[in-house]
């Protein structure tokens, strides 16, 4: 038995997602977790340098590069009293970091992330792995959706074709084929849309359960509107992020119209599942039986309501069903890759980011010297 500590923060910004997994020859299993928020200024400091990347400069990337590690460091301390358990016990921390910048379609291709693995192993003193997401860039691929080989290892189940949704700030779905076989990709917005729309309205960084999103209605010119932005017709491989899906995106579609903020609202939660189930149902090879359902959109009953109603026949389920928390299931898959790249092992499917091949991801950043 092994234990590897797996960090994520996603494009929600809104804190870091700790995760203790144990894994064996027999699979693996989620021994404890905990979710630590970054700052208010933090999480501003990050989404502003994400609008401004020019304005805000080198000096603002170097200080967030600590600021990121340092949250990331405080969240394993944070797991490791969570769990009683001793660094030394944990063979290695895989850490996401901070995506600042996604470009796996300019050019020169690149993706940026951030959270010095040199502070967070001096910190934690445990073995850390991080860079996830460069090899499989430099193999060509999208380096993004990373998850599916993790949602395929714990999830998969032959025999029977299932799709995996992770609703973060951004949704990417895994396919999971009867046969085995594995593809995936982003399929555009996840919370990111309602948050920015509740944010611009006052304090609430989130629309609790879709309250909001259910008291409105659905405006159907401004849902054909966003319905037509390109990405969502894009071939797979493909994946996005807050370069194409932010306030700036939202601000164009919503320009002249006059509609009531529970409106826009209901109609950014409606176009936000059916992009969500028209990935599902557009899939030539493969219709679930059952789609599983992780990430913080989970917790967006009205989502997830509306989800269901554009999948008829469809069972749409949390992975808890499964057992996984669909709050974990993220860090834990970061924790997996970190097992991945210890044990030599390819972490990328290059059927899901149409990289060159399979790639052993990362890069390993030592821990405390125990002998000399
Ligand atoms: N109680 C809730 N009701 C509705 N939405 C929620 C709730 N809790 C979290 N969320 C949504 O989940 C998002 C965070 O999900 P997460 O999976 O952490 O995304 P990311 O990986 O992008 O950080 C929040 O931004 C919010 O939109
Ligand atoms: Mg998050």
């Amino acid at each position: 038995m092994t234990l590897y500590a797996g960090l994520m923060s996603g494009t929600s910004m809104d804190g870091v997602d700790a995760v203790l997994l144990q894994v064996t020859a027999a699979g693996c299993q989620v021994v404890g977790a905990t979710h630590v928020d970054y700052d208010a200024g933090l999480t501003q400091r990050l989404r502003s340098a994400v609008a401004n990347p020019v304005q805000a400069g080198l000096d603002e990337l170097g200080q967030l590069d600590c600021l990121v590690a340092e949250a990331f460091a405080q969240a394993t301390q944070a797991l490791l009293r969570l769990t009683a358990t001793d660094a030394a016990a944990v063979r290695a921390i895989g850490s996401h970091g901070q995506t600042l910048l996604h470009r796996p379609r300019s050019l020169p291709r690149f993706t940026l992330q951030i959270g010095d693995p040199n502070l967070i192993a001096e910190q934690t003193g445990i073995d850390v792995v991080a860079d996830f997401r460069r090899r499989d860039l430099a193999a060509g691929g999208e380096a993004a959706p990373l998850v599916p080989a993790f949602h395929a290892a714990v999830l998969g189940h032959p025999g029977e074709a299932r799709v995996v949704v992770n609703i973060g700030g951004i949704a990417n779905i895994t396919v999971l084929a009867a046969d085995g076989a594995v593809t995936g990709f982003d399929t555009g917005p996840g919370n990111c849309l309602m948050d920015l729309w509740i944010q611009s309205l006052g304090p609430q960084a989130f629309d609790r359960d879709g309250a909001l999103a259910a008291s409105g209605r659905v405006d159907a010119a401004l849902l054909q509107h966003l319905l037509a932005e390109p990405y969502l017709s894009r071939p797979a491989p493909k994946s996005t992020g807050r370069e194409l899906f932010n306030s700036l995106w939202l601000q164009a579609a919503l320009a002249g119209r006059a509609l009531g903020a529970a409106d826009v609202q209901a109609t950014l939660c409606e176009f936000t599942a059916v992009s969500i189930a028209r990935a599902i149902s557009d899939l030539a090879a493969v219709q679930p039986a059952r789609v599983l359902v992780c990430g913080g959109g989970v917790l967006n009953g009205q989502l997830l309501r509306r989800l269901a109603a554009q999948l008829p026949g469809v069972a749409v389920e949390s992975t808890a069903a499964y057992g996984i928390d669909p709050l974990h299931v993220e860090g834990a898959a970061f924790a997996w890759l970190a097992h991945r790249h210890i044990e030599r092992l390819a972490g990328n499917l290059p059927a899901v980011t149409g990289a060159r091949g399979p790639r052993v991801l990362g890069a390993l950043y030592p821990g405390l010297v125990t002998s000399l």
